[in-house]
């Protein structure tokens, strides 16, 4: 079943078993045009990454020694008002980064900006005219420990994320409807740099106009202990308290959640954007993540750029795997594996580990459908938004890029694909098997590989 066809609005509209002959499979990206995806190589809906702040990709891989409240200081909000201050770096900022989603596959992405209004516009624009589907994030904040990057009240911080939406809706206004590939997200930074008026505000904001909010929820030691001396309770119970828990939330990390407020949040229907690399710089827990998934939360991958060194979602898939899989060793030896109340919950005897199939569809599907998008699967109707991957020469058998298959390599040209070789190029495939990729049957990045 490879033959797959979409209409001239890069939807997907039948599909069709591929010939007898093995050695071609047609897809048709367009009405016009046609697609051959060669033996050796397999599709994979693009990849959706559902935390990633845009202008920390300027300083990437920086500085991961400080705990988190200390590295907002010294390194997050700096970059960001530089960035906020010098437009043409900003536009070479999102460019570079542009680029580098369209490497790693990342089709759709859920991005935080900076708290200027038009430094947010040129990140929509760069991401709209690269062809990646973006949500894109005006920081809201008027709390600061930089009296130089805040807003100065609640009252015009909500006015400028009024009008960040309607902004972005009059970029997109005269595009066809498959064309707009930019939405805007209501994004508190978290609950230390917002008063609870610009929280209540943006709640109301999003019941009204429909729009989407992110933010950080329970991330690290030192969040949460400053939110419960300042505030009085945790961070859920300040979100909750300004309806910016809601079907159309995601929230990132969620490390520090407890058993019942992880029950509340699937009853929200609230997302969680799972960051698993910065977590393990930043929050001393690991995400409670088979009990998440039990509790019915639904849950994606995040680079988290640049709390986390990668943009490759990718690296955020390996990750998950291996602290669940380390989860599910400690709860072997008896070690307690969540927060104290959870020493005796339900899932005691339930193996906390994750499997690799189960990751990829966290980073595709399971992002898509925390965004509400109908990409991250290949089914009539969905936009074509997919990756074409390379895993071996059909003559020789021979791997692609790190790929090896000494043992099943014939040499008579008879190598097929399988389960076996997929999962060898989840643990070793890098950007060097990504030999096409499409987002609403736009093609991106497309190499020959020799
Ligand atoms: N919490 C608030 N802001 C940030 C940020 O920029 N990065 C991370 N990882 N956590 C945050
Ligand atoms: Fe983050």
């Amino acid at each position: 079943m490879l033959y797959r066809v979409t209409d001239p609005t890069g939807h997907i509209t039948h599909f069709e078993s591929a010939s007898s002959d093995r050695s071609k499979a047609i897809i048709a990206v367009s009405i016009s045009s046609t697609f051959t995806i060669p033996r050796g190589s397999f599709m994979l809906p693009t990849f959706c990454d559902l935390h990633l702040h845009a202008p920390q990709f300027l300083y990437q891989g920086t500085g991961l020694h400080l705990p988190l409240m200390k590295w907002l200081d010294e390194y997050a909000f700096k970059a960001e008002e530089r960035i906020d201050g010098d437009h043409d770096l900003a536009r070479r900022v999102y460019q570079r980064l542009a680029e580098r989603l369209i490497e790693n596959g990342t089709g759709a992405v859920l991005l935080f900006g900076t708290i200027k209004e038009e430094t947010n516009l040129v990140l929509a624009s760069v991401m709209q005219q690269a062809g990646i589907r973006a949500l894109v994030g005006k920081l809201s904040m008027d709390i600061s420990t930089r009296p130089t990057y805040t807003e100065h009240s609640a009252s015009a911080s909500l006015a400028s994320a009024e009008s960040f939406i309607n902004n972005i809706e009059a970029l997109m206004a005269p595009l066809p409807p498959h064309q707009r590939l930019v939405q805007p997200v209501l994004t508190p930074r978290f609950v230390p740099t917002c008063s609870n008026e610009l929280l209540e505000g943006l709640g109301q904001l999003s019941a009204r106009t429909g729009v989407m909010i992110q933010s950080h929820l329970a991330e690290a030691r030192d969040e949460v202990d400053w939110v419960r001396q300042e505030r009085g309770i945790d961070d859920f119970e300040v979100f909750e308290k300004a309806n910016l828990l809601t079907p159309r939330t995601v929230q990132a990390h969620c490390t520090y959640l407890t058993p019942s407020e992880m029950s509340r949040l699937a009853e929200h229907g609230t997302s969680i954007a799972h960051c698993p690399l910065s977590n393990a710089y930043f929050s001393a827990r690991r995400l409670p993540l088979r009990e998440a998934l039990h509790a019915g939360v639904k849950i994606g991958l995040g680079t988290d750029i640049a709390g986390g060194y990668s943009a490759n979602v990718m690296g955020s898939m390996r990750w998950a795997v291996g602290v669940a899989r380390m989860r599910e060793g400690a709860r072997i030896e008896g070690e307690n594996v969540g927060p104290k109340e959870d020493a005796e919950n339900a899932h005691a005897e339930t193996n906390l580990g994750l499997d690799w199939l189960e990751s990829m569809y966290m980073a595709t599907r399971g992002g898509a459908e925390a965004l509400g998008l109908e990409c991250g699967v290949f089914k009539v109707g969905a936009p074509f938004d997919a990756q074409c991957l390379k895993l071996f020469d059909p003559e020789t058998g021979r791997g692609v890029g790190a790929l090896d298959f000494l043992d099943l390599e014939s040499g008579s040209g008879d190598m097929t694909l399988s389960l076996e070789i997929v999962e060898k190029w989840w643990c070793l495939g890098d950007s060097r098997n990504r030999t096409d990729m499409w987002v609403q049957g736009r093609r991106l990045g497309q190499k020959t590989i020799v």
